[in-house]
């Protein structure tokens, strides 16, 4: 008998498919799809208006004029500019009851009223149009679907068209989402044009939170000390007041990814069920938790960086010499402070461990290794080790803090320090959790999560 590996296996064949496919235009993309379907076992016949110049086309393929090529295929892909489009309106006999593949998109969002797809539609009202491909790279068709996006959007009105166009796309190694009919094609052209669209949030908020804190503390540190002592530390501006600024962000947004669980648990509570829609900003907020907590991981690795060249900064190796040297003038000697060193080693201590779990964290989000990792395991890593994350980082800067929370001089203009103000979300998100992780509470939040609903609710 075969292993068992061996016999669940399935493989390739490499036989040829019956089916021929149509590819309109010879460009980049129109090549590397006609290059892809051939290795997958398609008959490829390239659609050209010089079907003579056939240099740079995938060996194997044929090509035609774009009326003979059309009788050869039921599928055909249209893998030209939108502005050509019109040249389909004289092939129209030629293009009935087809299946277009509208693969194309635009330099910008909103560039035409109509979209690329329904625009082909109007012009070929007898074929079936589907938009799709258009997420799917030439390079990626070429390198591998493993080295980019593998995902095919279509959406189309016809669904035995759409249907035709997932069995292509499954048969390169794709996969296939449908997007609903031919109004959302406008959607989905817009999506190659997107920029990174779940990490502007995160960005913002990390732009605002630096900016704030980097003005907030350059005024208490700063120039604080100058209109007050006219001494000038502006040098501190570089290392210093960065080794506090990011930090501080950074714990405000680790926190910031585990607020908004915690409203939802609240807002379940209220409510009494859980299929109430959450507002709109909290589900955008809990979309793009994976996003803050990589700006914020980054943060905290800077302030790593940081925090490692303190030793051999060129202020910290004069301010020691300068301590000795008093001590040998003065013939004194500092006594070891015991609770000073137990203060620092705990807040090091909590912060190397803080920052190994933090790590731990940003690994398991990256689809490679969550893809691994069952539902169960993902969230113990995620939420119940984030909280742990949390409580080290936050315990760190407690720790770091110390005594200077009761000392007025710590109130330069009657304003606290950033590490106070960093305190307060990451208290507020782990105090609540700690409410609702009482049983009475807890048992509440999972019944409603498993779908009871309170009395009057019903
Ligand atoms: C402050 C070390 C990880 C948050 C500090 C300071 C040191 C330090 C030496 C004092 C800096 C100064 O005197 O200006 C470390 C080490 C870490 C670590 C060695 C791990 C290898 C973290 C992590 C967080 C964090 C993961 C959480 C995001 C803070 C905060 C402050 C601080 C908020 C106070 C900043 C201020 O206002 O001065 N840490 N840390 N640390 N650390 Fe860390």
């Amino acid at each position: 008998m075969l292993p068992e590996s061996v016999a669940m296996t399935p493989l390739a064949t490499g036989e040829r498919k019956q089916c021929t496919v149509c590819i309109f235009g010879t460009g980049d993309f129109g090549r590397s799809l006609g290059l892809r379907l051939l290795q997958a076992g398609y008959e490829v016949v390239f659609g050209s208006r010089d079907p003579k110049n056939r240099a740079l086309l995938p060996k194997g393929s044929k090509v035609m004029t774009h009326t003979e090529a059309a009788r050869t295929a039921q599928v055909i892909f249209i893998a030209v500019e939108r502005d050509h489009y019109e040249f389909l309106t004289s092939l129209t006999p030629a293009l009935e009851g087809k299946v277009l593949v509208d693969i194309s998109n635009n330099l910008k969002r909103g560039q035409f009223p109509q979209s690329n797809a329904e625009y082909l539609s109007s012009l070929v009202p007898g074929a079936s149009v589907v938009k799709g491909f258009n997420t799917v790279s030439a390079w990626a068709l070429q390198s591998g679907a493993l080295d980019a996006s593998r995902q095919v959007l279509l959406c189309g009105d016809d669904p035995q068209a759409k249907q035709a166009v997932v069995n292509i796309a499954h048969s390169l190694g794709l996969t296939a989402q449908d997007r609903g009919s031919l109004r959302a094609a406008g959607e989905v052209e817009d999506i190659p044009l997107q920029l990174f669209p779940l990490w502007r949030l995160p960005l913002w908020i990390a732009t605002g939170l630096i900016a704030f804190f980097f003005f907030y503390l350059l005024i208490r540190d700063v120039i604080y000390a100058y209109a007050t002592d006219g001494k000038d530390i502006s040098f501190r501006i570089m290392i210093s007041l960065a080794n506090k600024v990011f930090p501080i962000v950074s714990l405000i947004m680790l926190a910031l990814c585990y607020l908004p669980s915690v409203l939802a648990a609240i807002l379940q509570l209220y409510h009494g069920t859980k299929y109430r829609r959450f507002p709109d900003w909290l589900d955008r907020w809990m979309l793009c938790r994976k996003q803050l907590g990589l700006v914020a991981l980054a943060l905290a690795f800077l302030h790593v960086l940081y925090t490692l060249v303190i030793p051999i900064r060129y202020y910290v190796r004069y301010r020691i010499a300068a301590g000795t040297i008093a001590q040998i003038k003065e013939n004194t000697t500092k006594p070891f402070d015991n609770t000073m060193a137990w203060r620092t080693d705990s807040y090091y201590a909590l912060g190397m461990l803080g920052f190994g779990l933090y790590v731990l964290l940003g690994i398991t989000s990256l689809p490679s290794v969550s893809n691994v990792l069952n539902w169960r395991e993902f969230r113990f890593i995620q939420s119940k080790l984030g909280h742990v994350t949390l409580l080290f980082c936050t315990a760190h800067t407690f720790l770091y803090g110390w005594n200077k929370f009761l000392r007025a001089s710590s109130y330069k203009w009657w304003t606290p320090p950033g590490y106070m103000l960093s305190l307060v979300v990451p208290c507020v998100v782990l105090v609540s959790r700690l409410i609702l992780i009482v049983p009475c509470v807890d048992n509440t939040v999972t019944r409603i999560r498993q779908g009871w609903e309170r009395p009057e609710v019903k």
